[in-house]
C-alpha cells in the first residue's frame, strides 16, 4: 500500500527514545522529513543517524525542554521555521507520575503539565496552520483507562482523550484528524527500568497479557503512521488500544 506520505514533514515529540524515537524512524522511513524534540542531544544525534543510514531526509533536531512557559509555541516555532509546515503531530513526551493520597499541588501540576497541558499547547500552536493547509494529523499518545493505583499521568491522559475527542469535531472538516494511540507495556526506557530483563517482562506478561509479551515500539510505530497518512483521512477521535490484548472492558 502507498501510505502517499513522501514529501510530507512531522514533528515528533518524545524522540529521544522509546515510542516516540520509533515513530520518529517510522516517520522517516515512509519519506517524511522529521522535527524530532527532546532534552537529550546526544539520544537525538543517535536518531539522526540512524535515519540517515537507512536512507531517510536528514531530521531536524530541537533540544527542549517541555516544562517551562512557553515551551510549547517555541517548539512549534522552530518546527515551523526549519520545515515549512508541520503536517503530522505526533505527541509522545510523557510519562508515569505514581502519587500518593493528598499528594502536594506541585506533584500534580509537574504531572498535569508534562502529559496534558503542553500536549495541548503545542497542538493548539501547530492546528491552526494543519486547518489552512487543508491536511493535518495529530497523533496523541496516551494511557490507561483501566487505572489500579493514584498517578496524576491517569488523569491527565484522560484529559487528553476527552480534549482529542472534542479538538477532532472542530476540526475534520478542514481534512485534519486527531486520535489517541493507548499503549498497553511496549518496551521503553520508563518500561525497562522497572522490568529490567526479559525475564521479568515475561513473567509480568504472562499474568497480564493475552499474547504473552510485552510489545516492541516499532510495531506501534506502524500504526502510527498508518494514521499519519491520507489513507486514514476517515478515521477520527478515536483511542486505539495498541497493547496485545490486556484491555479487560468490553465496550
Ligand atoms: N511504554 C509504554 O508501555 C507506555 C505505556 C503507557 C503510556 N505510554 C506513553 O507513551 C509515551 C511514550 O512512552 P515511553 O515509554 O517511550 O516514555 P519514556 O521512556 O518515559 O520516554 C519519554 C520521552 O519523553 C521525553 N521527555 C520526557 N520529559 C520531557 C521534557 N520535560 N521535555 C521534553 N521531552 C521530555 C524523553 O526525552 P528526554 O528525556 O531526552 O527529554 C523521552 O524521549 C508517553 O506519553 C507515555 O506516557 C507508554
Amino acid at each position: 500500500m502507498d501510505l502517499q506520505l513522501k514529501g510530507r514533514t512531522a514533528l515528533v515529540t518524545g524522540a529521544s527514545q522509546g515510542l516516540g524515537r520509533a515513530i520518529a524512524l517510522g516517520m522517516a522511513a515512509e519519506g517524511l522529513k522529521v522535527a524530532a524534540v527532546a532534552r537529550r542531544m546526544d539520544l537525538l544525534e543517535g536518531l539522526r543517524a540512524e535515519i540517515s543510514k537507512a536512507g531517510g531526509a536528514d531530521p531536524v533536531l530541537i533540544q527542549a525542554d517541555l516544562y517551562p512557559e512557553g515551551a510549547a509555541e517555541s517548539i512549534a516555532e522552530r518546527a515551523l521555521k526549519a520545515l515549512g509546515r508541520v503536517d503530522v503531530l505526533v505527541n509522545a513526551a510523557g510519562g508515569s507520575r505514581p502519587l500518593p493520597v493528598n499528594a502536594p499541588k506541585d506533584q500534580w501540576m509537574e504531572g498535569l503539565t508534562l502529559n496534558f497541558f503542553r500536549l495541548r499547547e503545542l497542538t493548539e500552536a501547530l492546528v491552526g496552520s494543519m486547518q489552512a493547509n487543508g491536511f493535518g494529523r495529530v497523533i496523541n499518545l496516551t494511557g490507561t483507562r483501566e487505572p489500579r493505583n493514584l498517578n496524576s499521568a491517569h488523569a491527565a491522559k484522560a484529559a487528553v482523550h476527552v480534549w482529542s475527542k472534542g479538538l477532532s469535531k472542530v476540526v475534520a472538516k478542514d481534512g485534519v484528524t486527531v486520535n489517541c494511540i493507548q499503549p498497553g507495556k511496549l518496551r521503553s526506557e520508563q518500561i525497562d527500568k522497572r522490568w529490567p530483563t526479559e525475564e521479568l517482562r515475561r513473567e509480568w506478561a504472562k499474568k497480564e497479557v493475552p499474547m504473552e509479551r510485552m510489545g516492541e515500539p516499532h510495531e506501534m510505530a506502524d500504526l502510527a503512521v498508518f494514521l499519519a497518512s491520507p489513507r486514514a483521512s476517515y478515521i477520527t477521535g478515536n483511542i486505539i488500544a495498541f497493547d496485545g490484548g490486556a484491555r479487560f472492558f468490553a465496550f
